[in-house]
């Protein structure tokens, strides 16, 4: 029997090692949609460049309604020996529709096929991570909206540092999460682009009409390189890489939550059906979804070192290499939309029966407040008082210097200290300088565009609901 497409050259089949090993139907078959309608793309340019028959374009269109309700009933009998979704499906379509089915082919070759089904699946996972990225973002942006006047410590070196507000600090990833998905938006331009019609390597002796195909296909233009269009994978490292970017955030936003989650900051707390219990210490609540997510960063990283090394070395233009792209690639978008999809719900709550949201992060201001009045995170707000004072600031960092190594040998805060005990560093300390040491006091001095004043805060928030449409 011949199971392949090249039967008739070979003297003797495939070993059934070598069919495995090179067979990548079972994870490919998840291309089943981008394959048939690039094939119904390319069957519809040919018969309106009077390549194939009006009857063979329709016979093709028939059967491949036929194979979309087989395939989306589980009724598809996807076989190893066909080696991958494009044969399958070709296969099962001259089975459907005779000579039509095998008139498909005609000017084309799997090699640009399957690079045209590749860049058709990630243009519409793309889509959907975008909207995905909007939804962690407007997440962010209603639990920053609910708490800006909650002051907590920033850090630097994990060191306190000075006090902002917890919606500056949210925000921040809002900002992280905005320019990947401005990454994801410019990758995809350049995935967005038609392989089709490059054939196997060198383009085809068939009067194509390529510009046809991608106009059908929504793509913004074609591959102006036969050799380039078959053989290069950049378009899919350069999604990884955006894609492990965006995991990168993530990681670092895990990293935060965990840390606020701990007995020893109790900053936040996540609802429970993101926590998990332990099997031996009853008390345990422990912040898994993140620590995952953490995880599956490494992963993800993994995959574009995977993706990136495959194309190194690869001569022009198609080797079989390629088809190791798959699982990196599916895997990273796999990962990236769980995570994405998990932390905006994890992070701004679900929307219950009235549409309102619970179930979010709950926020322990006065555990926050309590840790930015510890660390003596108001020091540079003196040592800025001493500069309007007319200091140097210079001479006003050292001051205050002296001023923090005595309120630490008393083990107290720099705002209680006596005024005269201040005054003492300085003789042009006065009474105003307790509004300065002040939480609110050194939030509201940081008044720049971009600073974690209130005022400045609500004015990013306003940004980001209008950019976000929340
Ligand atoms: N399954 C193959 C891939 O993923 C399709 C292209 C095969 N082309 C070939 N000449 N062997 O890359």
């Amino acid at each position: 029997t011949k199971a392949q497409a090249w039967s008739a050259l070979f003297e003797e089949p495939m070993s059934d090692l070598v069919k495995r090993y090179t067979s990548s139907v079972f994870f490919d078959k998840r291309l089943w949609q981008a394959d048939i309608a690039g094939s119904l793309a390319h069957a519809d340019m040919l018969a309106a460049q009077g390549i194939i028959s009006a009857a063979d374009h329709a016979a093709i269109e028939r059967g491949m309604a036929t194979i979309t309700q087989e395939i989306e009933a589980g009724q598809f009998d996807w076989q190893l020996d066909l080696e991958d979704v494009h044969l399958n499906i070709e296969a099962r379509l001259t089975q459907l529709a005779g000579d039509a089915g095998k008139r498909l082919h005609t000017g084309r070759s799997r090699n640009d096929q399957v690079a045209t089904d590749v860049r058709l699946w990630l243009r519409s996972e793309i889509d959907l991570i975008d909207g995905l990225l909007t939804e962690l973002q407007r997440a962010l942006v209603e639990v920053a909206g609910n708490n800006v006047e909650v002051i907590l410590p920033g850090f630097t070196h994990l060191q306190v540092a000075q006090p902002v507000s917890f919606a500056h600090h949210l925000l921040a990833y809002v900002e992280m999460f905005s320019r990947d998905q401005e990454r994801m938006r410019d990758a995809r331009r350049r995935v967005n682009v038609l392989p089709l019609g490059s054939a196997a390597l060198a383009g085809t002796t068939y009067p194509l009409d390529r510009e046809r195909v991608a106009r059908t296909l929504g793509m913004d233009g074609v591959c102006q390189n036969s050799l380039d269009g078959v053989s290069d994978r950049d378009f899919a490292i350069e999604f990884t890489a955006a894609a492990s970017l965006c995991m990168v955030h993530v990681s670092r936003l895990s990293e935060e939550l965990i840390i606020w989650m701990s007995q020893n900051f109790g900053f936040i707390r996540i609802a429970d059906r993101f926590t998990t219990g332990s099997s031996i210490m009853p008390q345990k609540k422990n912040p898994d979804v993140p620590e995952l997510a953490r995880g599956k960063t490494g992963r993800v990283v993994g995959h574009l070192m995977g993706l990136i090394t495959l194309m190194k070395g690869q001569p022009l233009a198609y080797n079989k290499d390629n088809q190791e792209d798959k699982e990196p690639l599916f895997d990273t978008v796999d990962t990236l939309k769980d995570t994405l999809r998990i932390f905006a719900e994890m992070i701004g709550g679900q929307a219950n029966a009235a549409g309102v949201k619970e179930g979010g992060i709950t926020v322990n201001a006065q555990a926050m407040r309590a840790a930015a009045q510890k660390g003596y995170a108001t020091a540079t707000d003196l040592a800025d008082y001493l500069v309007k004072k007319g200091l140097p600031f210079r001479d006003a960092h050292e001051t205050v210097a002296h001023a923090v190594k005595a309120a630490v040998a008393q083990g107290v805060d720099l705002s209680e200290l006596p005024l005269a005990v201040l005054q003492g560093f300085h003789p042009a300390i006065a009474q105003d300088v307790f509004d300065a040491l002040s939480l609110e006091g050194s939030l509201n001095a940081r008044n720049t565009l971009g600073g974690t004043a209130p005022a400045q805060v609500r004015t990013q928030i306003a940004r980001h609901q209008a950019r976000l449409a929340l």
